[in-house]
């Protein structure tokens, strides 16, 4: 991103611990540690002082929590604003955007408890404007599927860039080769193109040819888990309601299972809800009034998702 100029953090790579300890003792919190390897959604730490960033650096280059994921280790100044994850379509030359989403990782209401797989999400982002849109194209995705193409290593299907929308614009905080989870909930309902098209043309090396059209609708998806998650929890419980819910809502099945024609949890995130409306409220209305009609034992939700006064 530094060799191509797209907007991100200031950042430092240490592989020694003596001379990362030195470099944080003098910068001012919050601080971002970051293990630079892959460390199952858990490399990273937002330190709000420096004792407790040297306590997460220790932990990952001395006591080695991440193994060899925690060699190399990344210091990164901490970014304020609004965090969004943006997608584009590309075929390594043409880049074509989806539309963006906000997902809500921590299990519980305003962001408290540990962090999940993603517990909710909605489409698109209240503070989404057309000149954010224009920022997000031509400042962070195109220049990111050019600077692959330079590097010799060029790009091919869904770029998703996890944003954070700052003062001074937006900033990539981090990238994913794939659609995420749970925005690819709210974001392919609202896509009118047929994505076997795009994917082809993809494929093809022909997507400039391809008109990409969105619904103006919002979109809200809530995850419904088992008690438990994202610790342990128990399987196998019978899902009741799934026939009872209005027709326009659309539930994604992610740990079920259907046993003698009875629908029964088989993982975490068992299900999310998803309704769209012709504003976010309106579908965040719709989502809330058909989840209680699903239940299944210990099953547990945010009633906070696409809550718009969270400022979020
Ligand atoms: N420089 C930063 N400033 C502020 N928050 C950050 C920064 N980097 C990461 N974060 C926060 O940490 C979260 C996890 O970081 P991310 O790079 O997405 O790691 P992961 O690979 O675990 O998803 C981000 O979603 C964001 O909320
Ligand atoms: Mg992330």
């Amino acid at each position: 991103m530094q060799k191509y100029n797209i907007p991100c953090a200031r950042s430092t790579s240490f592989s020694e611990y003596s001379q990362a300890k030195e470099y944080l003792l003098k910068q001012s919190p919050p601080i971002v540690v970051k293990a630079d390897g892959l460390a199952a959604g858990k490399g990273v730490t937002v330190a709000e002082t420096i004792p407790q960033a040297l306590e997460v650096l220790a932990s990952i280059m001395e006591s080695r929590i991440f193994g060899a994921a925690g060699d190399k280790v990344v210091i990164e100044e901490y970014l304020s604003g609004r965090e969004m994850s943006a997608f584009a379509f590309t075929d390594a030359q043409a880049v074509i955007p989806m539309v963006p989403a906000c997902d809500y990782k921590p299990v519980f209401d305003g962001d408290q408890g540990p962090n999940t797989g993603g517990m909710g999400s909605y489409s698109p982002p209240y503070f989404y404007n057309s000149t954010l849109a224009k920022t997000v194209t031509e400042d962070v995705m195109e220049p990111t599927v050019k600077a692959m193409r330079q590097e010799g290593r060029p790009y091919k299907g869904v770029l998703y860039g996890g944003l954070m929308v700052t003062d001074d614009g937006p900033k990539v905080l981090e990238y994913n080769a794939r659609f995420g989870d749970p925005e690819a909930q709210v974001t392919l309902p609202r896509l009118k193109t047929d994505l076997v098209d795009i994917m082809l043309a993809v494929v093809n090396n022909n997507l400039d040819q391809i008109d990409v059209e969105w619904s103006e609708d919002a979109c809200v998806g809530v995850v419904m888990a088992s008690a438990g998650y994202p610790g342990s929890y128990k399987t196998g419980f019978p899902i009741t309601g799934l026939n009872d819910l209005d027709k326009d809502i659309l539930v994604f099945h992610a740990g079920t299972k259907l046993e003698s024609g009875q629908v029964l949890t088989n993982g975490g995130r068992v299900l999310t809800v998803v309704a769209t409306g012709k504003t976010i409220a309106e579908a965040r209305q719709k989502v809330y009034a058909n989840i209680p009609r699903i239940h299944f034992e210990g099953c547990h939700y945010r009633k906070d998702i696409a809550e718009i006064k969270r400022g979020r």
